[in-house]
């Protein structure tokens, strides 16, 4: 990771004085929720959260506002390290590779019932589930409170597409967008996704792809493969004065129907009016049903939600309808649609072997081959 000097909001340089002596090591995942927070796409977080509005949120998915708000977003740290920090310190956070990010001003302490966490985040306390997984490993105390930021982490690639959520306003702006559709995506893009995109593209002003670049799961496509894949998909068949490509430096959580209003939320900040929910949205495994992550916003009222939800059910391509279609709208027996699980398009892709066409661009899968093969290499 290369570092830049991080401006505040206003646009003035952060500087370095008054620094305080006492640090907290941060992993990458907490490094990438910093970032979010800096750049404000987690709006209206102004830093981790304190105890109320952490129990608002896992109790009622809002703040203690009452404003919309699905995920805690907390800074976990161990009883030891805990022993050593007063409420109403600042602290730096200091990454992995030695810098220092941020400096929290503790304003809160508190132990959270991580079972209780679990069931009301993730609607299980199964230690299989990814998300909760990583919940359980994390430290037993939370610290709450506001961030100043120092630095922002800049990756090795594609750093040009981490823009901010005031630069793709700005940018929206600049296009006379008024509509805008932004599509969440932390798998390899193929032919469904291709195709809801499109079907939303046709009624609103511009396409806002925002693929996760954040820490997944260790079976996901690397982030930099995806990037690389949209990049292709782009330049052959999408038009390029209606598409917007950024990465969202957020982490994974795997918390389907509750990460699915997170997703909407974040992409309502970086200026988007419509926001795509396909089947199993931000799922793993069966954890979730199809469409549990399109129902779970009947329980928000679309004025506190401020940005307006496309829905898709599940998209393949038919060969007797002769082209993409979702089970609204094609009426043929399942044998008639190209459908490939993912754990079926990995195996084939580390294999070398080309999914059909009707399933992915061969621009993409070729992509997909070579990252996959690298990877493979690498490990
Ligand atoms: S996610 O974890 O980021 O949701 P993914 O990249 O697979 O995973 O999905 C991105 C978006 O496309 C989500 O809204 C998801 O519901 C939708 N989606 C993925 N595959 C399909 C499909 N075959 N049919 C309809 N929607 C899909």
């Amino acid at each position: 990771m290369r570092t830049a000097q991080m401006s505040g909001r206003g646009g003035e340089k952060m500087t370095q004085t008054n620094l305080p002596t006492k640090t907290i090591l941060i992993d990458r995942w907490t490094l990438s929720d910093i970032d979010c927070l800096a750049i404000g796409a987690f709006a209206p977080l102004a830093g981790f959260l304190g105890e109320e509005d952490y129990h608002a949120v896992v109790e009622t998915m809002r703040l203690a506002s009452g404003a919309v708000w699905p995920l805690p977003v907390t800074l976990a740290v161990d009883e030891a390290k805990h022993g050593t920090i007063q409420v109403g310190e600042r602290v730096l956070l200091r990454g992995e590779d030695g810098v220092d990010y941020a400096i929290l001003h503790v304003e809160s302490s508190y132990r959270p019932d991580k079972r209780r966490e679990a069931q009301q985040v993730f609607r299980t306390t199964d230690l299989e589930h990814p998300g909760v997984k990583k919940l359980m490993q994390k430290g037993e105390v939370y610290l709450g409170g506001p961030l100043e930021y120092l630095q922002r982490p800049v990756p090795e690639q594609f750093a040009d597409y981490y823009l901010t959520p005031a630069q793709t306003r700005e940018i929206f702006q600049q296009k006379n967008w008024k509509t805008i559709v932004g599509f969440q995506t932390r798998n390899p893009v193929h032919r469904a996704h291709e195709y809801i995109q499109k079907a939303a593209l046709e009624t609103v002003d511009g396409l806002f792809l925002n693929p996760l670049m954040g820490e997944t799961k260790s079976d996901d496509v690397p982030a930099v493969v995806r990037m690389e894949s949209y990049l292709a998909l782009l330049e052959n068949y999408y038009p390029a004065n209606r598409v917007l490509l950024a990465a969202f430096p957020a982490a994974m959580r795997y918390a389907g129907p509750r990460e699915a209003v997170f997703h909407a939320m974040v992409r309502k900040n970086y200026g988007c009016t419509h926001f795509i929910v396909g089947r199993d949205h931000a799922g793993v495994g069966d954890y979730y049903g199809t469409y549990d992550a399109q129902h779970i916003f009947s329980e928000f009222e679309p004025e506190e939600l401020g940005i307006s939800l496309l829905f898709f059910e599940h998209s393949f391509y038919c060969k007797s309808c002769e082209g993409m279609a979702t089970t609204k709208t094609c009426p043929h027996e399942k044998s008639q649609h190209v459908t490939l699980s993912g754990t079926k398009v990995r195996e084939m892709l580390r294999n070398g072997i080309v999914p059909p066409p009707q399933f992915s661009r061969p621009e993409v899968a070729k992509i997909l081959i070579d990252g996959l093969s690298e990877k493979v290499r690498k490990a």
